[in-house]
């Protein structure tokens, strides 16, 4: 065996014991390094003759291409071996608690408005919306509110400064979307929603805050009755305040884009000097809390909606959201939903992953 082959066995052997990278590498360096043995004989290819260098040319080249490609599959082989032993070491146990993060809480008004869009999908409510920024016909005119109607004066509603094809207004109530609903529906479709969001009006006391929060309620249909609109309120409000004992009182009352229009009152009882929603009202200090206004839909706010009134009723309704929060969770001053003050926060929000829900639905 020539020395050359010698060195080539040698080499390979080195290079195929080495057990970890670290040795594999000192057996690079001894031959490919600078001063390495397969370096060494590159180098005297120099000082050879034409002929000789011919004929060991290739034999030397060929012996440092064996070694590299040697080092370079025992590299793959030592990195892969050592990252299955690495998989199998390192195990993660799926099973331990996770560090609890202060993360932010729902607020009370966003817990309520999901739990209405929880009930009433159960009842076959879509949730629309509509612009906070509206515009007076939208607000008031398609819903038969008067050019005269007090509701429409300075001091009630905020109106937007400058040039608009119409009067501007910061919506007033959730009313508006009833049209755009309508409209959305075409004429020809049945209309199921609710449409919670901000309504404004310029107000400000204990119970009224500048910017509050309702929730309205539509249904457009063909034979729509009062009954329909009284068995869907009183199933709403025992699922949203988890009770069978709540009664409903409807007192009848006056909305221009409603009617009848009544008033819906809910009977509380008093329990250790508090007011529950629920139970017999006419006992001890119990009566009435009135949390809604409603109707049958007016039928020139159907056709401004785009349907024939001849044949399609509706009834809809509308609801202060902040109220249905206070009365379910027991806050009593409306201002401080609205400061922002972490105390209170953290006392009325919820945790993002503990929010009570109501995902039993509706009759569980
Ligand atoms: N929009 C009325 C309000 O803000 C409430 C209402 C809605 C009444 C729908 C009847 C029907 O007071």
């Amino acid at each position: 065996m020539s020395d050359l082959d010698q060195l080539r066995t040698d080499l390979l052997a080195a290079v195929d014991s080495a057990e970890g990278l670290d040795a594999l590498d000192a057996v690079r360096v001894q031959a490919l390094g600078k001063s390495g043995t397969v370096t060494g004989l590159l180098k005297t290819l120099g000082g050879m003759s034409p002929e000789q260098r011919q004929s060991e040319g290739p034999r030397i080249q060929g012996l440092r291409e064996a070694v590299a490609d040697a080092i370079a599959t025992r590299r793959d082989a030592l990195e892969r071996a050592a990252l299955d032993a690495r998989l199998a070491s390192e195990t993660l146990d799926m099973t331990l608690p996770v560090d609890a993060v202060a993360a932010g809480g729902v607020h009370p008004v966003s817990q309520v408005m999901d739990e209405l869009a929880e009930i009433f999908a159960d009842l076959g409510f879509a949730v629309a919306t509509g612009p906070e920024i509206e515009d007076d016909w939208h607000n008031f005119t398609a819903l038969n509110i008067p050019e005269t109607h007090p509701a429409r004066a300075m001091h009630d509603t905020f109106y937007l400064a400058g040039d608009h094809e119409r009067p501007m207004v910061l919506r007033t109530h959730t009313s508006p979307v009833q049209i755009r609903a309508m409209k959305a529906a075409g004429g020809t479709q049945p209309v199921r929603i609710i449409a919670p969001g901000r309504t404004y009006r310029s107000d400000s006391d204990a119970t009224h805050t500048p910017m509050f929060h309702q929730v309205e309620g539509l249904v457009i249909d063909k034979g729509i009755t009062l009954g329909h609109l009284k068995w869907t309120l009183e199933t709403f409000l025992k699922a949203f305040f988890e009770r069978d004992d709540i009664v409903l009182r409807l007192r009848p009352s006056y909305f221009p884009f409603t009617e009848p229009s009544a008033e819906v009152d809910v009977g509380y009882t008093v329990i250790n000097g508090k007011r529950v929603i629920g139970g017999d009202p006419s006992q001890g200090e119990g009566g009435w809390m009135e949390v809604l206004g409603s109707g049958m839909v007016h039928r020139k706010v159907i056709a401004a909606g785009g349907y024939d009134p001849d044949q399609w009723q509706g009834f809809a309704f509308g609801c202060g959201i902040d109220r249905l929060a206070m009365l379910k969770y027991g806050m009593d001053d409306l201002r401080a939903f609205f400061d922002g003050d972490l105390r209170w926060l953290k006392h009325y929000g919820f945790g993002a992953l503990d929010v009570p829900t109501l995902s039993g639905g509706v009759g569980a």
